[in-house]
């Protein structure tokens, strides 16, 4: 029997499926691949983090099913990290939610708000599931064609200003994946006033709040800007913050009647992450990782320069230094502007044995650019570029 879903069959394959699927056959046929596809942190969280979870697990009174929403100790802790990394205060009980990592976060909340009759405004290029969340809810997206802050907001607020229809909500997420673009106060201060004039409720996305590079591009969340939470939900994640992806640990904060709906449909679909994880994400977000912190910009930053410089002296591929986040994102080189994003990276991959992220991926707008994931050392980024020269020095 072979029916057709309706679902997956509209769903194109995940952004790293295709790119995962070329890598592994490349290297069952003996070739080594340098990967800067997908944004998974490289280095270990902090060492203590690791032996509190190395006690925790011997512990059997943690086995059992957690909490929908979160244990009060994390949830206490993101209060804690908000207060003093933005002097937001939040409730706990009201204003928090701890998710299984921000994606599926966000994911749950399109479950919990999309209707067939609304939309919701969504930038291109963008995290995918800021766009699939929202489809797979069988909702509506419009996608706003936009790679800067600025660009964004304009285009928006016109497009409230004459559609008749309004939005139910908009997605923002500065500092931008896959575009590394960082938003000013005012931004988020023009945004919520705009929004709240038309009762358009604001997802912000900040997971990678903390991966800056100058004092002056220091992120905010929106949840500093007066009144915001009255319309406002803000998702936050330890994952790139703290090297702890794999413990699918983010949250959900601000609005009430968003924290809630989310939390309703939470309630159906799970009990949270297992308890030992939760523990040691409230333990990461204490004041004394905050050098942590600082080690892991120093690193990304280094990395994103290396690259920038290696690449322009060795290819002569100009990409311009990113200006927060763990990534780079740059035009094909010119040599290739006549394939997609999507036929580079394969050629890239079978010929040179180097993976990156198809712009494509991302949104029609990122068509024509690539993604590099500051996970490599310097060494690692010195070798791809001698592998991408060969396959260059075909095309000039
Ligand atoms: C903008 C953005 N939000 C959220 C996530 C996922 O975060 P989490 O690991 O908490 O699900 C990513 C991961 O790449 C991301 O780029």
């Amino acid at each position: 029997m072979q029916k057709k879903f309706y679902l997956t069959q509209k769903l194109p394959p995940y952004i790293f499926a295709n790119i995962h699927q070329l890598k592994q056959e490349a290297i069952a046929n003996g070739k080594e691949i340098i990967d800067f596809g997908m944004g998974n942190p490289d280095s270990a969280p902090p060492q203590k983090i690791i032996e509190q979870l190395s006690k925790l697990v011997l512990d059997p009174s943690l086995y059992g099913y957690s909490v929908t929403g979160g244990i009060e100790f994390l949830k206490k802790a993101i209060v804690k990290y908000y207060h003093r990394r933005f002097g937001v205060e939040l409730d706990y009980k009201t204003e928090t939610l701890v998710t299984i990592g921000a994606k599926e976060g966000i994911a749950s909340l399109a479950l919990a708000i999309s209707d067939p009759q609304n939309f919701i405004c969504v930038p291109s290029p963008s995290y995918p599931i800021h766009t699939f969340g929202f489809s797979i809810a069988k909702g509506n997206t419009k996608h706003i064609s936009a790679l800067g802050a600025r660009d964004f907001l304009d285009k928006f607020k016109k497009l409230v200003e004459i559609d008749k229809q309004k939005p139910l909500a908009v997605i923002v997420s500065y500092p931008c994946n896959p575009t590394t673009e960082i938003a000013s106060f005012s931004f988020y201060e023009e945004l919520v006033d705009f929004c709240r004039k038309y009762q358009i409720y604001i997802i912000s996305d900040i997971a990678y709040c903390e991966l800056y590079f100058s004092k002056e591009d220091k992120p905010h969340s929106i949840l500093q800007v007066k009144g915001a939470r009255d319309l406002a939900i803000e998702f936050y994640s330890v994952s790139k913050s703290y090297s702890l992806a794999g413990t699918r640990v983010g949250f959900a904060l601000g609005n009430r009647d968003l924290i809630s709906a989310l939390y309703k449909i939470k309630s159906y679909l799970d009990y949270g992450s297992f308890t030992p994880l939760q523990i040691i994400a409230g333990h990461a977000l204490d004041e004394s990782n905050d050098d942590y912190l600082e080690n892991l910009r120093k690193l990304y930053k280094s990395r994103g320069e290396f690259l920038v410089k290696n690449f322009a002296d060795e290819l002569g591929w100009h990409i311009d230094k990113p200006k927060a986040s763990m990534f780079c994102w740059t035009k094909l080189p010119k040599q290739f502007s006549d394939i997609s994003s999507f036929e580079f990276c394969k050629k890239m991959i079978l010929d040179a044995g180097v993976a990156m992220s198809a712009g494509s991926s991302f949104g029609e707008n990122g068509e024509g650019y690539v993604r590099f994931s500051m996970i490599r050392t310097p060494n690692e980024i010195k070798q791809a570029s001698a592998k991408l020269k060969q396959v260059f020095s075909f095309k000039i």
